[in-house]
């Protein structure tokens, strides 16, 4: 059994994955427990859809042609980033691009090398897998707050079945090509897809860093400051 603690350290956003396929009892058995994910007031607003098989080959052949045709990605139905991203959270980023594209070996001013990477997330990294979260539209910031806890848990369960996985907000923009594949009800919103499978190690890659712990969170200890109020 895989501890905790071991799970989060090992769960990574994996890019490359081999063509072994996911049995569908471990997928049941890893959505079946996910579904314990807490939710506020237990409404739990995540809607899944797996894609495997057929499906899914067919899904990374519409959107390989979509790339190929430099077919404009799908009207956003969400923001990914304020617009103004302030530091440091900005800084955050253009390092994650940096560590990102100097592992793959591309030079950040070659466009096209960086689109080719950037690309296969629609061939789910070649995972022979994949989940679409999708989330009712009238919900509001705190119910999407729950479907990034459900998803981590599903991707902390998929540790313990040794299998990978590699959350995909990349989705969002060929979200048209997911629906043609999962016929959702209208009403949906594509959050982010989810690439699963069993990882391929025979490439490089580079592990992220985080911030250090001062910088995202604050004890607050020690005696309380009499209030001059009143
Ligand atoms: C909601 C969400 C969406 C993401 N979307 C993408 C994506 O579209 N493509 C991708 O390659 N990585 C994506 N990632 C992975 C992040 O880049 C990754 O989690 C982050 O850089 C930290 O690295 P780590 O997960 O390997 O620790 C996403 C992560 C999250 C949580």
């Amino acid at each position: 059994m895989v501890d905790v603690y071991e799970a989060v350290k090992s769960r990574r956003a994996v890019r490359a994955f081999t063509d072994r396929e996911v049995p569908r009892e471990v997928l049941e058995r890893v959505l079946s427990a996910a579904a314990w994910s807490p939710s506020g007031s237990n409404i739990q607003p995540w809607r899944i859809y797996v894609v495997t098989g057929a499906p899914l080959a067919e899904l990374k052949k519409r959107a390989g042609e979509r790339v190929a045709a430099v077919d404009p990605w799908d009207e956003r139905e969400y923001e990914m980033y304020p617009a103004d991203l302030k530091n440091p959270y900005r800084e955050r980023r253009s390092a994650f691009g940096r560590e990102r594209y100097s592992a793959l070996g591309v030079a950040r001013e070659d466009w096209e090398a960086r689109q080719r990477a950037a690309a296969g997330n629609w061939q789910c990294f070649g995972a022979p897998a994949a989940l679409f979260c999708y989330i009712d539209r009238d919900m509001g910031r705190p119910q999407w707050a729950d479907l990034g806890m459900y998803l981590q848990t599903v991707m902390l369960l998929l540790r313990a079945e040794g299998l990978h996985s590699c959350p995909q907000m990349a989705w969002s923009v060929y979200r048209a090509t997911v629906a043609e594949i999962v016929s959702p009800p209208d009403g949906l919103i594509l959050f982010c897809g989810m690439s699963i499978g069993f990882e391929d190690t025979t490439g490089n890659y580079v592990r992220t860093g985080r911030a250090p712990l001062e910088e995202t969170v604050t004890f607050v200890e020690g005696p309380v400051a009499s209030s001059h109020a009143a």
